[in-house]
């Protein structure tokens, strides 16, 4: 379970370029809630995930995740725990190494020399197989070969590998062309209700977002302005979210970037 207890946090304090994206944020999200997010550009669903993973610490308020206190702990520790994927499918990969050399790093069997074993690379070419794209016939492959999908996909089963008390996705899917898109939603849909994980996704599908997950928040200026899961959720149309975000923010949903099918 996650619960953000009363966040705040102002970049640039005191200078022209001051920024404050939370002002007594909370939000609880429980043990296998698979929660979509969406909002308007600079609502602060990025500037959440970097609070969750550590990327800055708050200026007040504080982050549990299931039960522990990790608003002082380091981004690399909750790296530990906590699995991100972003945007961009360079990240969360090395390109130079091999398939399974990246592999071997994210379930922690990597070293100065390989630890891998037989059994290893069985067990990587059954997940790879899992993933219908191709993947584990390419084992000893540099990642930097592959397509912006694979990699996605690679970088989703490299988060999961040990499954993480949370996953963070940010847009994950963005960069991918539409079917490539929604073959990685529907691995990340598997891999998440597989292993039962606990998942935040931000999408800027609207679709996306309805169809995936048992809950959805909108966000707007650093505020959840729409929440609602189970059979709420289930019975929402695209038309019902457009009017809710009116209602809780006060002004149309942005649509330079959200796509409505
Ligand atoms: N490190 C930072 N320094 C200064 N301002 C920042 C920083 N990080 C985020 N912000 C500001 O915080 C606000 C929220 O940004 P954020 O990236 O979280 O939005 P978002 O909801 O992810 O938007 P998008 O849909 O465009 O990805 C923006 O106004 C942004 O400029
Ligand atoms: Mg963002």
């Amino acid at each position: 379970m996650l619960e953000i207890k009363n966040i705040s946090k102002t970049f640039n304090p005191g200078t022209i370029n001051e920024k404050k994206v939370f002002s007594d944020f909370s939000l609880t999200v429980k043990d296998s809630e698979f929660v979509t997010i969406i909002g308007a550009n600079g609502a602060g669903k990025s500037t959440l995930f970097n609070a969750i993973s550590g990327t800055f610490f708050t200026d007040s308020g504080t982050i549990l995740l299931d039960g522990k206190n990790i608003t002082l702990m380091s981004e690399y520790k909750r790296s530990r725990r906590i699995g991100r994927l972003f945007q961009d499918p360079m990240l969360g990969t090395a390109p130079g190494m091999t398939i399974e050399e990246n592999l071997a790093l994210a379930a922690g069997r990597g070293g100065w020399f390989s630890t891998l074993n037989r059994q290893d690379r069985e067990r990587f070419k059954e997940k790879l197989s899992e993933l219908g794209m191709g993947l584990e016939d390419k084992l000893t492959k540099p990642v930097g070969l592959l397509s912006g999908g694979q990699r996605q996909a690679l970088t989703l089963m490299m988060a999961t590998i040990n499954p993480p008390d949370l996953l963070l996705l940010d847009e994950h899917t963005a960069a991918l062309d539409p079917a490539t898109a929604e073959k990685v939603l529907k691995i990340t849909n598997d891999i998440v209700t597989k292993y039962n994980l606990t998942c935040l996704m931000v999408t800027h599908n609207m679709q996306s977002a309805l169809d995936f997950g048992n809950r959805i928040l909108m966000m707007d200026d650093g505020k959840v302005v729409f929440d609602a899961c189970g059979e709420e959720k289930k019975n929402l149309k695209i038309s019902d979210l457009l009017v809710l975000f009116r209602k809780g923010s006060g002004k149309a949903l942005n649509t330079d970037r959200i796509l409505l099918s």
